[in-house]
């Protein structure tokens, strides 16, 4: 792509000499990954018009995640700047360790990072492909009647707050119930946009605080089933490591956390996957084909798209300077993509062998996503699945349209037949 007039323009009139270069936010909406290409190869950090600072190239992205020079939005700021009245969404934000630093992180995480751990998770396998499973029932019962189905209401979106319920020990009925609310709060994680609904964010951010503190006060009397997450929270809380309402907080991101960022990599790798000829039939059969399909498709088109951190002070990086103060996006959208560390970038190519160890899509540093194992699982799980039960899946109609470049992608819909 060549860059357009407008975004050559600002980058040359406004720019200061050193200073990233100005690339409107409406083109990084339109085409992130042909505007990434073609600044990445010129320039390590382009500058949107509100001053936000993208990092584009991988080893820029990979050290910055662990850079003490940036640092992790806290939640005060972030409600500020996403204009978030006092009351339950704000607190939820305030007390969340996805917003916070330090001692105060790490006595939130802690109580939730031995059950999300690889080999406690991958316990979790076979309730995860029955919940599956079990969804898949619905799905092909529409198709018989409709002919068609939007795999994104059917089985997509219900797929991860139905696990999370039953981390939670709840009821499977309790978490359809409560998906509602966590797809009314999640939008509140994301970078805003117009029309949203800020009354809605609240009232589910109330209503899923509620839940989860009956859940635990449930399970503090002994009247629910087992859950050791609910388990290491009541500990922490009699340990006064973390007050009720943190502990809540605590479990409402991870519900939120779980479902947005899922829902939405289910259907970017359908999407893909139910265009790559002869694969969608053998993932069904190859539980290490899923895996290696799964962990490109996160590259290839992430669900996710970048990290956000705050600059404390200027940072030269080679051929491009962040100034201090600054919003920082990290795009692990564009660093997935950089010809530096990938061959063939824009290609998926499920056998590659150019994968680092720790997948961008998730992070890194003291924040790193809490549940990968989790997410690889259910997304796995989900593509064997779908593939063993309607191996003659296809797209109706052109591939969806996602939409976004920064934190959490949007993918309205995915229309598919047998
Ligand atoms: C494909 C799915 C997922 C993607 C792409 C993803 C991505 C990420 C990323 C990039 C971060 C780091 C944010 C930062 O540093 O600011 C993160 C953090 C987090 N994720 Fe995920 N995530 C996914 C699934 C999940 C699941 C299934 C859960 C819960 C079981 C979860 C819970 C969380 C939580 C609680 C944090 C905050 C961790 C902390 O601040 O210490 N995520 N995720």
């Amino acid at each position: 792509m060549t860059s357009s007039p407008r975004s050559r323009e600002l980058a040359t009139k406004d720019a200061a000499p050193n200073m990233p270069p100005f690339v409107p936010s409406s083109e990084l909406e339109r085409d992130p990954h042909a505007v990434f290409r073609y600044w990445r190869a010129k320039t390590p950090v382009i500058q949107r018009e509100d001053g936000a600072c993208l990092v584009l190239r991988a080893a820029d992205v990979e050290s910055l995640l662990t850079d003490l020079r940036t640092r992790q939005i806290d939640g005060a700021l972030y409600t500020r700047i996403r204009g978030v009245p006092a009351g339950p969404l704000q607190d939820l934000m305030v007390e969340s360790l996805l917003m916070s630093e330090g001692e105060a992180h790490r006595r939130r995480r802690t109580p939730m990072s031995r059950v999300l751990a690889f080999r406690a998770v991958e316990a979790m396998r076979e309730t995860v492909r029955s919940a599956a499973e079990s969804l898949i029932d619905g799905v092909e019962a529409q198709g018989a009647i409709a002919g068609q189905v939007d795999l994104m209401a059917a089985f997509c979106a219900p797929l991860p707050p139905l696990v999370m319920g039953r981390l939670l020990g709840a009821p499977a009925g309790e978490a359809q119930a409560f998906a509602h609310w966590v797809y009314q709060v999640s939008p509140a994680f994301a970078p805003a946009l117009p029309g949203e609904d800020m009354a809605a964010m609240v009232d589910g951010a109330a209503r899923l605080t509620a839940y989860v503190e009956q859940c635990l006060t449930r399970a503090m009397r002994g009247h629910a089933p087992g859950s050791e997450l609910l388990d290491n929270m009541l500990a922490a809380i009699a340990m006064d490591a973390l007050t009720l309402a943190e502990a809540a907080a605590q479990l409402v991101t991870l519900i939120i956390g779980a479902s947005d960022t899922t829902r939405a990599a289910m259907a970017l790798q359908v999407s893909i996957l139910a265009q790559a000829g002869g694969t969608w039939r053998r993932l069904g059969e190859d539980a290490g084909l899923a895996r290696a399909a799964v962990t490109e498709a996160l590259r290839l088109e992430p669900s996710v798209g970048s990290v956000p951190r705050f600059s404390m002070e200027e940072i030269v990086l080679d051929g491009g300077v962040i100034p201090a103060g600054r919003l920082v996006s990290l795009s692990t959208l564009s660093a997935m993509r950089d010809p530096a560390r990938f061959a063939n970038p824009d290609t998926f190519v499920v056998d590659r062998t150019d994968h680092p160890r720790w997948h961008l899509v998730f992070g890194g540093g003291a924040h790193r996503c809490i549940g990968e194992a989790l997410a690889r699982l259910e997304l796995e799980e989900g593509l064997i699945a779908l593939s063993r039960r309607l191996p003659d899946l296809r797209l109706v109609g052109p591939r969806p349209r996602i939409e976004g470049y920064a934190g959490i992608r949007r993918i309205d819909g995915l229309q598919v037949t047998w």
